[in-house]
């Protein structure tokens, strides 16, 4: 635990994002595998602080609701009308303190729509203001546009910031200012508690302005700090969905990048897409056109891509995986799946065993060294090891209202063309007839055949299609082999 643990960690959440224009409520839109409140939760927990407090407000139950599932610690406060950031902030310290909390430290405010924010950013802002024994520190940084940010008003003779001004409220001289407040703080629990009580509404857009908590604890003679972000881009508030997109590039560019620093192979980081989820051992590959989602794992020498979409699915070592499409699937080491397969939950590929071209497959078991290389549906079934399934073959595990199990062995070959009509068993080392529509168990070794004989009606085309195209090549056929003989 470090010794900069705040007291409390508050995350404005309640604003309505109307620029999304979404039925969706802002802060839980998604990027990289996580809502946007959720990335700056995780970041929050980086501080490890006492008390996390969520301002709740538009969309309440849906925004609490998806809070209590991603992090159960989290307290939320509501604000029911949205009067301004410092309105909110006071509304997440009355729920503590209405919960008989007593705040004593740091309190550091943060906003539900920067999910760039990242937990060492928190960290040198909270030790900052520590050890500056500061009252406020702002995260401040250096913005190409400030266009729409509060300034950040600095005295000309010591560089101390002396208030944040917003855009809205700011004069010509303020606006061509490029240090912008971040909307991220630290504050001594107490003063912020006291300021709060002395903020008015007399601006252009009659709110409770947090930042005016500043320009009270400065004219109070109390220290206001400021701690510069090293790269702007981590304080990005998303307001509509350019901005969102914006921000999810730059999140799966930090992702892959460390990805990369640990010995990952990403081939065209601008067409891989990741979420934090994700995982990697070093020496894993990555081709063109691969979307890794959820908890998927690529273990050292696997190679996925191009043009797949994993979620959730394991890659063993030197895998292989090519132009696929995968859910909750374990692919073995050394397996070979695709070019268009689709790996559906539950599928379980042994070691060195194949799912092949335009093969499906869903709650399948598949043992070491068997191989589904073809144009085949295994669904519900269960292969042994070393065995190899004929090209175009159904498992038909679906009678309309159950699913059944189909059960081969090991050691077997199975023909081309089958249907496993389930529940079947075909024992070790049996072969099967191509063609067969396999509906009883076959015993261990045998040959099973399921299909009709083959009768031959000699001279039919020349009876039934006479003079045409085929009668007179059959015609000229048995000439040239009666001249033959
Ligand atoms: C705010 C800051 C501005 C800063 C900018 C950084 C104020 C007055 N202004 O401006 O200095 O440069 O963030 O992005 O603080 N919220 C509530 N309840 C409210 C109002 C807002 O929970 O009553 C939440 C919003 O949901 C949002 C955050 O607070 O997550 C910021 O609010 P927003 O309206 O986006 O503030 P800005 O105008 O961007
Ligand atoms: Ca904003």
């Amino acid at each position: 635990m470090s010794a900069n643990r705040p007291a409390a960690v508050v995350v404005l959440a309640a604003g309505e994002g109307t620029r999304m224009k979404s039925a969706t409520p802002k802060v839980l839109h998604a990027i990289c595998g996580r809502s946007l409140v959720g990335h700056v939760v995780a970041a929050a927990r980086e501080l490890d602080p006492e008390h996390l407090v969520v301002i709740v407000g538009h969309a309440r139950e849906q925004v609490a609701g998806h809070l209590a599932e991603i992090d159960p610690g989290v307290r939320t406060a509501v604000q029911h009308e949205q009067n301004g950031t410092g309105h909110a902030v006071r509304m997440g310290l009355e729920e503590l303190s209405n919960n008989g909390i007593a705040l004593d430290g740091t309190v550091v405010v943060v906003c539900g729509d920067t999910p760039l924010l990242t937990g060492e950013t928190l960290q040198r802002l909270s030790a900052t203001h520590t050890a500056d024994g500061n009252a406020v520190t702002v995260l401040t940084a250096e913005v190409p546009d400030s266009t729409g940010y509060g300034r950040i008003v600095r005295d000309e003779a010591t560089g101390a910031v002396t208030a944040i001004v917003e855009h809205k409220d700011a004069t010509d001289a303020q606006r061509a200012i490029r240090e912008i407040n971040s909307g991220v703080f630290a504050f001594d629990a107490q003063l912020l508690t006291d300021a709060l009580g002395k903020v008015r509404t007399d601006n252009s857009q009659g709110e409770e302005y947090l930042t005016d908590v500043l320009g009270i604890l400065r004219e109070a003679g109390h220290r206001v700090g400021a701690a510069v972000a090293g790269d702007h881009r981590e304080i990005l508030g998303i307001n509509n969905r350019v901005q969102l997109a914006e921000a999810r590039k730059l999140l799966n560019e930090r992702l892959l990048h460390a990805a990369m620093m640990s010995g990952v192979t990403v081939v065209d980081p601008a067409t891989t897409w990741v979420d934090v989820t994700v995982t990697f051992e070093a020496d894993a590959l990555v081709q063109p056109g691969t979307q890794l989602v959820g908890a998927t794992h690529v273990a050292t020498g696997a190679e996925v891509g191009p043009n797949t979409r994993l979620t959730d699915t394991s890659v063993g070592a030197g895998a292989r995986v090519d132009n696929t499409v995968a859910d909750s699937a374990v692919i073995g080491e050394n397996a070979t799946v695709g070019p268009y397969a689709y790996l559906r939950p539950g599928t379980r590929l042994g070691a060195k065993s194949k799912a092949g071209a335009y093969v499906e497959m869903k709650n399948a078991e598949i043992g070491e060294g068997t191989k589904v290389p073809h144009l085949s549906y295994v669904g519900d079934a269960t292969i042994g090891e070393y065995t190899n399934i004929g090209a175009a073959s159904v498992f038909v595990n679906y009678d309309g209202v159950n699913k059944h199990h189909t059960t081969i062995g090991s050691h077997c070959r199975t023909g081309s063309d089958n249907m496993f009509v389930a529940p079947v068993t075909i024992g070790d080392g049996a072969y099967t007839a191509a063609g067969s529509v396999i509906t009883k168990d076959v015993p261990p070794g045998s040959l099973a055949v399921a299909r009709g004989q083959q009768r031959n009606i000699e001279g039919w085309v020349a009876r039934k299609r006479p003079g045409s195209a085929a009668a007179q090549a059959a015609s000229a056929a048995r000439q040239a082999t009666d001249g033959e003989q």
